[in-house]
């Protein structure tokens, strides 16, 4: 039975969340494979909005398990507030698993990857600031501090006290600020055992049974392929793999138990912190599309970046990740635009090119070559098959689906749960 994949297309903030909504009532589990508390994933049921952060969007159909992967880390106290808050709404939270792999997100790493933006001046990433950066060079450098070290105090305490010996003097005489105290650092963090405890399990063998027992597991990606930190436009990207290969390494589930490959593509593009976008709109363009799409970020409320549809941002994306089904989100926002333009090759310095280029430098340069579509005024926030679109909306998704190289499953049409144009089933 199938294991899917569903990563995010472009920058982030594609609609991920709706999509693993969208299909959480055939899925057994949903397995967050990496990131943290940087993603920002917004549900909306019956009205009612959800921000989940650290959680898998599976969370909120009760039929699934949700599972927070070796991949991912953890700030515990962001964790146990989303934990409460959705408890507090009524949300059952009591299925989530949790690795003993995954790592630990400290407190000086919170202030490390702040101070890192700050004196980066100019240069800096626009990092979401919560630590994520640092953890994972510590969990490359082998000081990082992993969940199952909470229950040998001993053991955490080393640890902490082996990573300070680096990160004082790093914060100190560096950056001028306060040493960080190990044993402050570790009770802040023995803090949560006792609660996390019973959540905590070897996801990987939990994930094999499951799927030898035909379960339906979906992994769930935080951020998107180009902010991935191998195939992502770096240094401005997240420091996790966020596109389909790093789905097994973050989860233990082993690529030829992978099934499919949902890609989630935003009918145009956004971005948020720094970093080339060839398609950016700006001034009064910008503001129109920011507006129409409400695109403001979940986890830090910054204004997203906002420009035209890149296909062929799109078609590396179905390279990278193998796509086998794209879900194409937002196509109402497009509504009264007309002509729509669409990306589908970039001039860079005079030589066209029809693949993203090999070097950061040809994409710092990259001046997008556009064709443009008929648009429509019809509202299609209500349509529910690909007969209640417009003609020239229709078009737009054979454009998309022809360009991106994937078919396109479904398409959103509203931020609501039921808004949407089911074309194909997602989970097969
Ligand atoms: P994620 O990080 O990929 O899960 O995406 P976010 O939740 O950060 O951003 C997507 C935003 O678009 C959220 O506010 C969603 O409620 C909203 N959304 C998702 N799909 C659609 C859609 O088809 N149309 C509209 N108008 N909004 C959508
Ligand atoms: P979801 O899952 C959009 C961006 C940050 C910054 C860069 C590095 O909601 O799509 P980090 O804090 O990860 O070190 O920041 O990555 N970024 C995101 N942008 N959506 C996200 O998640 C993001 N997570 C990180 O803005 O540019
Ligand atoms: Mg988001």
């Amino acid at each position: 039975m199938p294991a899917i994949v569903l990563v995010g297309a472009q920058w982030g903030d594609e609609g991920k969340g709706k999509a693993t909504d969208l299909i959480g009532g055939q899925v057994d589990y949903v397995v967050k494979f990496n990131g943290g508390n940087n993603a920002g994933h917004t549900v909306v049921i019956d009205g009612e909005t959800y921000a989940l952060h650290l959680l898998p969007s599976g969370i909120l159909t009760p039929s699934v398990t949700p599972v927070i992967g070796n991949g991912v880390v953890i700030d515990l106290g962001v964790l146990f507030e989303e934990l409460d808050g959705l408890e507090a709404r009524g949300v059952d939270t009591s299925k989530l698993v949790v690795s003993a792999n995954a790592h630990l997100i400290p407190s000086y790493n919170r202030t490390l990857d702040k101070v890192t933006e700050r004196f980066l001046g100019k240069r800096r990433i626009g990092t979401t600031g919560r630590g994520i950066g640092p953890t994972y060079a510590d969990k490359m450098s082998r000081v990082g501090l992993r969940v199952q070290d909470l229950f040998d105090e001993k053991i955490l305490r080393q640890k902490v006290e082996g990573a300070l010996e680096q990160k004082n003097q790093l914060l100190v005489k560096v950056y001028n600020r306060r040493a960080a105290d190990v044993d402050e650092v570790a009770d802040e963090l023995l803090a949560y055992a006792d609660r996390l405890r019973p959540m905590v399990t070897d996801t990987a063998l939990l994930l094999d049974q499951a799927l030898t027992d035909g379960k339906v597991v979906i992994m769930e990606a935080g951020q998107a392929t180009l902010l991935d930190v191998d195939h992502g436009t770096y240094p401005f990207v997240t420091s996790s793999n966020a596109t389909a290969g790093g789905a097994s390494t973050g989860s233990g589930i082993p690529p030829t138990r992978i099934d499919g490959v949902i890609a989630v593509l935003k009918a145009y593009t956004t971005r948020v912190g720094e970093g080339p976008f060839p398609t950016e709109l700006f001034g009064d363009d910008g503001d129109r599309l920011r507006k129409a799409g409400g695109e403001f970020g979940t986890t830090t409320g910054r204004p997203r970046r906002c420009g035209w549809l890149d296909t062929v941002i799109g078609r590396y994306s179905t390279r990278i990740n193998g796509t086998t089904d794209l879900v194409v989100t937002k196509l109402d926002v497009l509504t009264g635009y007309d002509p729509v333009p669409v990306c589908v090759a970039y001039d860079i310095d005079g030589v066209r090119h029809d693949e993203m280029p090999m070097t950061q430098t040809e994409f710092h340069h990259a001046v997008p070559i556009f064709e443009y579509f008929e648009g429509w005024d019809d509202d299609i926030t209500g349509a529910r098959t690909l007969d209640d679109l417009p003609p020239a909306a229709r078009r737009y998704l054979e454009a998309v689906e022809d360009m991106c190289k994937a078919p396109v499953s479904a398409v959103g049409v509203g931020p609501g749960r039921e808004q949407i144009v089911a074309i194909r089933d997602l989970v097969r």
